[in-house]
């Protein structure tokens, strides 16, 4: 049985995290996204807390008991990556804010307080597109009707992963289409689109966050035949590509993508980059990282898709070293972001490389 003095023990939370900003000490809760200024004094008891301390009928007790930031029970913790994943999820999670629970709105309401929102963050709404401001190239015209004479399932069930592939070129215009197919404006007038309804971004053949379009594409030409190689940006809207790197980079694209050397022999790679600026305007909230990322799943499947019905084999990499990924395509720091690259090539299809196979054949079955 627990004595008085038991009941009085408190540990801290641990959903939180410390931050120096403009000279004060910010204690920082990550999953209920409170934030106090804490003091030297409160922050000496914090470490007490921390070791199991009792609670004192203190004055600075009862501020840190009502901050809540500690609790009776010590957290047992399950999770299985390090703590920055921890505030990654819950920094992400919506805090559930008091002022829904219990107050349901009705869809009129919903509808009203949404336009006013989107009314109230009109005025500086960030640049739709990304120019670079590189030397443009002209696409072929996309021709779409290649893509009908090839099934929806037969699409699927051919799409794999590859991871041999022999060097062979593609084709200037099956790159021109698959860009289109992709991440082409597809925007078509809407019959039901409300007259004063005011249409920021465009549409493509996948679903967006927000109507955004945050997600960029870069092309890396590795052998494109009538394509100098190079970096180049794609212009969603314009179908054109814009140079943003000529020739080379300092080392072949697998020694960027942390060594995954079969990346040499692709034709060509899509390095799909995120446009934070444009979530920060509509949700400035951390809880739209998380559709950014599924922003970009989308469209790597479309385009993973989009690969297999041109006949070339696709592989994908979340898996590359960033920042200097960042600077061949000369991104705004933070701003924007890449997140995913998706490359397409000729070979066998097989999702092992040459080497791994060999590797595999030593192995004696006994
Ligand atoms: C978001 C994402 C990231 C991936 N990253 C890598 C990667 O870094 N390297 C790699 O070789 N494959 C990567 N893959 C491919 C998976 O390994 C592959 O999809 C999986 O083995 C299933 O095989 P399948 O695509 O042929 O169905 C990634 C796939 C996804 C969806």
């Amino acid at each position: 049985m627990l004595n008085n003095q038991e009941n009085n023990r408190f540990w801290l939370e641990d959903h939180h995290f410390l931050k120096i900003d403009k000279g004060k000490l910010i204690f920082w809760n990550y999953k209920s996204h409170e934030q106090f200024e804490i003091t030297p004094r409160h922050a000496s008891r914090l470490i007490d807390f921390s070791k199991g301390s009792f609670l004192k009928n203190t004055s600075l007790d009862r501020e840190i008991f009502n901050s809540a930031v500690i609790v009776k029970k010590k957290h047992e913790s399950h999770w299985g990556w390090d703590w920055l994943a921890h505030i990654y999820h819950y920094g992400t999670c919506h805090p559930s804010p008091p002022e829904f629970r219990g107050f349901e709105k009705t869809n009129s309401e919903n509808a009203k307080s949404y336009i006013e929102y989107c009314a109230s963050i009109a005025h500086n709404e960030p640049e739709i597109d990304v120019i670079r401001g590189g030397k443009i190239f002209n696409l072929p015209d996309p021709n779409i009707d290649s893509f009908k004479s090839i099934s929806l399932w037969d699409t699927l069930i051919n799409r794999r992963t590859c991871r041999d592939f022999n060097g062979s070129s593609a084709e200037l215009s099956d790159l021109s289409d698959i860009l289109f197919a992709t991440f082409g404006d597809q925007c078509s007038p809407d019959p039901t689109t409300p007259l004063n309804a005011k249409v920021h971004g465009y549409r493509r053949t996948s679903p967006s966050t927000g109507g955004l379009q945050c997600t960029e594409p870069y092309l890396w030409a590795i052998n494109i035949n009538g394509l100098p190689s190079g970096i180049y940006h794609y212009l969603s809207r314009r179908h054109k590509l814009e140079n943003v790197l000529q020739g080379n980079a300092k080392y072949p694209i697998g020694t960027y993508l942390c060594n995954q050397n079969w990346a040499n022999d692709l034709a060509f790679a899509i390095i799909m980059t995120c446009r934070m600026d444009k979530l920060w305007w509509k949700y400035p909230h951390s809880r739209a990282y998380r559709p950014m990322l599924m922003d970009v799943g989308h469209l790597s499947q479309t385009l993973n898709m989009c690969i297999t019905a041109k006949g070339l084999h696709p592989w994908i990499t979340g898996y590359f070293h960033d920042k200097d990924i960042s600077e061949l395509l000369s991104c705004p720091h933070e701003k924007e972001e890449p997140m995913l690259i998706v490359g397409a090539g000729s070979g066998s299809g097989s999702s092992f490389s040459r080497e791994s196979r060999n590797e595999f054949n030593k192995i004696q079955i006994s």
